[in-house]
């Protein structure tokens, strides 16, 4: 670990496949913050199993995400990749966090409450315990920004008073992370329903880092717009969601501002509109796919690369796991 870098962590579940959300939220603002972070990126895999997946597809969908993180910039000689059960720590110390994190607080996650309405027959205690376990992902590697989508915010939130509670009883231990939230592509919206987060729940109104050209342009030619009579581009998130969402992707993947992207459709309909933005996302996505695609053939690399990613993060996750241990009277093995 280079110890003059400030460090970054982040991680996604593989419980489905990457999307555009996703990728603006959170992997495109990692890629960019390399060469200034010491950065540690993970598949959160212990995270899956609180809602009930198939062993082969979960499987085969974390080394996807691992050649989809690469071919999306994060190279694995700068950055540490690998897949959260591979270190133990994770779980050793969300154990711990389970004892330092409250009821009351857990009950209030917004993630829990609409998983736990989604799968009625299976709210298990994980679910209930995760914002702990990600409090441990987290603060195992004592960094100083957790880059996510708006979502995420209020487990991050959490994880910072868990800290900040244990080290009121036993010293600094944790160092306190910031989140580290976009300011484009924070929260994208489903093309469908402009009115909830785009996520894989929803799949015609979500789009797949992998999906083919003609598929998104489909997604996109169809994303709801808005019943007003102006029928013009312009940004209003209250009276115009679903306009205003395709700005948002628009403006992340382009850097254009709002006021820049209403000049450029100025007097033309949403009918140009739309599919500018799906050319757009297609142009951005297509390198990702191409590479991702010749690196899932190569399992040979991405078994190097995630066992050398877990190594790494096992020195320093377990630094932490020590100290923590000590701190709360455990003997010394
Ligand atoms: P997850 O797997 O649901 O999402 C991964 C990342 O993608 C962001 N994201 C979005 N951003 C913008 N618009 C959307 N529609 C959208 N959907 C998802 C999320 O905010 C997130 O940054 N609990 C986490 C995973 C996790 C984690 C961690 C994250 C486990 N341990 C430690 C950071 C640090 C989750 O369920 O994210």
């Amino acid at each position: 670990m280079d110890d003059t870098k400030k460090i970054m962590l982040s991680g996604i579940q593989p419980s489905g496949d990457l999307h555009l959300g996703n990728y603006l939220g959170a992997i495109k603002n990692w890629a960019d913050r390399v060469e200034e972070f010491d950065c540690y990126y993970f598949m959160a895999d212990l995270h899956t199993i609180t809602v009930r997946q198939n062993p082969a597809d979960l499987r085969r969908r974390s080394l996807e995400q691992l050649a989809q993180y690469i071919a999306c910039g994060l190279d694995p000689e700068k950055n540490t990749l690998f897949f959260q059960s591979h270190v133990p720590a994770h779980a050793q110390l969300g154990w711990v966090l389970d004892c330092y994190t409250m009821f009351g607080e857990l009950s209030r996650m917004t993630q829990f409450k609409d998983k736990s309405a989604k799968h009625k027959d299976n709210i298990n205690a994980g679910l209930f315990t995760y914002p702990a376990l990600m409090a441990a992902d987290i603060l195992l590697y004592q960094p100083d920004y957790v880059p996510v989508g708006e979502d995420q915010k209020q487990h991050v939130e959490l994880t910072r008073d868990v800290a900040q509670r244990f080290n009121g009883i036993y010293g600094p231990v944790f160092k306190i992370p910031e989140p580290y939230i976009p300011k484009a592509g924070a929260r994208i919206m489903g093309l469908t329903v402009p009115g909830s987060k785009m996520s894989k729940s929803i799949p015609e109104g979500c789009v797949f880092l992998m999906e083919k050209p003609e598929d998104i342009q489909r997604k996109f030619r169809r994303a709801v717009t808005d019943s007003d009579t102006e029928r013009c581009v312009r940004y209003d998130p209250v009276a115009k969601p679903g306009v205003s969402n395709l700005m948002n992707i628009y403006s992340a993947i382009t850097g254009r501002t709002f006021e820049a992207i209403e000049a450029e459709f100025d007097g033309q309909g949403y009918g140009a509109f739309k599919p500018k933005v799906g050319e757009a996302v297609i142009e951005c996505l297509r390198p990702i796919r191409e590479e991702a695609t010749r690196i899932l053939k190569d399992k040979g690399y991405l078994e190097g690369v995630y066992r050398a990613g877990a190594e790494k993060a096992s020195r320093v996750a377990n630094k932490t796991l020590r100290k923590v241990y000590k701190k709360v009277g455990f003997v010394q093995p």
